[in-house]
């Protein structure tokens, strides 16, 4: 048996009842790989800011920092949203994991199962093909620049380095070479001095890859794009607030953003992961949730974090399995609820 450690942070809203699911499935991919979870089980997010005034306590980030994995379910809800900026937010502790950890490199795919074609809003011939990958740039960008408020003025920063946009690309042409070789970089040049800087460095980056083409578009073509020929991206490379904001658009062409799972990366193996939808807090507690995306990032922790490929293959399979013989969670039309859907993988995993 080798042995890890986990640290679980559930979060908010439907987080915990996704994550429970998630990590039956989990256990026992890993019990035949041979591989022992240790199960750390933290609060951050609003559920932190109850117990202890601050979404995430430097106990917990220490914990995450010493951890092989952190698994992550969701933050965030009505019951903490403010305006105000003295006020403690639940989105402040995944922010400040993600620096915390140093996790620059956010991978989000996307690949719609053709069974369920029928429940994107895009026309079916629109959608064949598409199996895109999202490489966004994580802890730099306008979510870390200098910010503030005087009186009726406020101010957000864009402001990147030449190495914060090195170390991305790379990881988005490293990517390419184990996909179709294509790589898009998301921009806005002709308005932004860091887009200028970040088109410019990722063509230098693009020079050290021969073998991956590389195109250059801006961001607005891309939203454009996304919904028009899908399928003509392979791996789009972009700064941090254009990427979550493409990322959620993509993430409709599967039909459901219930079905997205995410890997945040820096330079070590160590990583977090988190299904791409939120906390959803208007159905949390009634069993609705879809643990799909939740299951998916745990496939994504076991390969890329817990050196566990195979055991990452059956996840993905019994997922791919249980939408192709018609298991359906609310967000997909369907009546399955929470545990329903965590059952059926279960028993497609032979138990
Ligand atoms: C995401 C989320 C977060 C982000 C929020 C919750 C801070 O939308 O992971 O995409 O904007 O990065
Ligand atoms: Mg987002």
């Amino acid at each position: 048996m080798r042995e890890v450690n986990v640290v679980v942070l559930p979060g908010d809203g439907i987080g915990p009842e996704v994550v429970a699911e998630a990590i039956r499935a989990v256990e026992i991919v890993a019990a035949d790989a041979e591989l022992a979870i240790t199960w750390r089980e933290e609060l951050m997010g609003g559920c932190s800011i109850d117990a202890h005034g601050t979404a995430l306590t430097d106990d917990v980030l220490a914990a995450c920092q010493a951890a092989d994995a952190v698994f992550l379910g969701a933050v965030g809800g009505p019951k903490w949203d403010t305006t105000d900026p003295a006020k403690p937010r639940p989105e402040q502790g995944l922010l400040g994991l993600r620096s915390g950890l140093g996790l620059f490199a956010n991978l989000r795919p996307v690949k719609p199962l053709e069974a369920l074609w029928d429940a994107s809003p895009l026309r079916r011939e629109r959608i064949a093909g598409t199996d895109l990958l999202v490489v966004r740039e994580l802890t730099g960008g306008i979510y870390f620049g200098a910010r503030g408020r005087e009186g009726d003025r406020a101010f957000d920063t864009c402001e990147y380095t030449r190495g914060e946009i090195e170390r991305v690309a790379e990881v988005a042409f490293e990517a390419a070479a184990r996909r179709r070789a294509k790589v898009t970089s998301v921009d806005k040049a002709n308005v932004l001095e860091s887009s200028r800087l970040w088109r410019e460095v990722v063509t230098d980056i693009g020079t050290r890859h021969p073998g991956i083409a590389l195109d250059h578009i801006l961001v607005d073509n891309a939203a454009m794009q996304l919904v028009n020929r899908p399928s003509e991206f392979d791996v789009i490379v972009t700064e941090n607030m254009f990427g979550d904001i493409l990322s959620d658009e993509a993430a409709m062409i599967t039909g459901s953003i219930g079905l997205l799972p995410s890997a945040s990366l820096g330079t070590g193996t160590a990583g977090l992961y988190e299904p791409v939808h939120g906390s959803a807090p208007d159905i949390a507690g009634k069993g609705w949730s879809n643990p799909m995306a939740t299951v998916l990032s745990a496939a994504m922790m076991l390969r890329y974090s817990l050196e566990a490929p195979e055991a990452a293959d059956r996840l993905e399979a019994a997922v791919a399995q249980a939408l192709n013989e018609g298991a359906r969670s609310r967000d997909l039309g369907g009546e399955l609820g929470t545990t329903a859907i965590g059952d059926r993988l279960v028993e497609l995993l032979g138990r």
